[in-house]
């Protein structure tokens, strides 16, 4: 079955509220989608310790075999000073052997995003997730302007990739742009 990991970094909930909205556009698509997340920053990024298998919410921690095993890629991360969270890019900086071997070339990927005010960063968090992405060869997707989501005068939600402005819940156009990307995902990947 093609799979899909959403991979992803959430402190507080908000981002793991939209990979859980992306997870089920990508079931909804008929596909096979994979939770997973980091573990909190330290300082020396170090893989966690073999009887650490999980965070305190109950996803899985990521090994580079879920990102080799996929066939598409959902990446998601709170506003961090307008750039990805930290444990997230430590994850991804232990992908170099990927990179070398060009496993990731070709499957497609989105992103996705929170952040706590209007103009913290949303589309710029987006696009510090993009760029390594690109340096795998993925082919990117965002949000395109047939989503009705994109018209909406308050919240998140960008061209990028979905996005959630802080608030109890996702706002219905948050969650149903979120669904919307996942099913996008679960469109391409299965031409891998
Ligand atoms: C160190 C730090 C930096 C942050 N920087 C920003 C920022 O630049 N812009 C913003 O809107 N929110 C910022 N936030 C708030 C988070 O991005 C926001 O609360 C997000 O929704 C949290 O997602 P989570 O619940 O998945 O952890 C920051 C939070 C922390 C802890």
């Amino acid at each position: 079955m093609t799979q899909i990991l959403v991979l992803f970094y959430s402190r507080t909930g908000h981002v793991a509220s939209l990979a859980e909205a992306i997870a089920t556009g990508i079931e909804n698509a008929g596909c096979e989608a994979k939770l997973r997340t980091v573990p909190a920053f330290s300082p020396c990024y170090a893989e966690p310790s073999g009887d650490q298998f999980e965070n305190e919410d109950g996803y899985l921690f990521a090994t580079k075999d879920d990102l080799r095993d996929c066939h598409g890629l959902a990446l998601g991360s709170p506003s961090r000073f307008g750039t990805m969270a930290a444990p997230l890019k430590g994850f991804l900086e232990t992908t170099s052997d990927l990179w070398l071997s060009g496993e990731m070339i070709d499957k497609p990927a989105g992103v996705f995003a929170s952040a706590s005010s209007l103009h913290g960063g949303h589309e710029a968090v987006l696009q510090s997730m993009l760029t390594p992405l690109l340096h795998h060869g993925m082919v990117v997707m965002g949000c395109p302007y047939s989503d009705p989501g994109l018209a909406a005068i308050e919240g998140g939600g960008t061209p990028y990739g979905p996005t959630h402005l802080d608030a109890n819940a996702l706002r219905q156009h948050e969650r149903e742009m979120a669904v919307r990307l996942g099913q996008r995902l679960a469109k391409w990947s299965r031409y891998d």
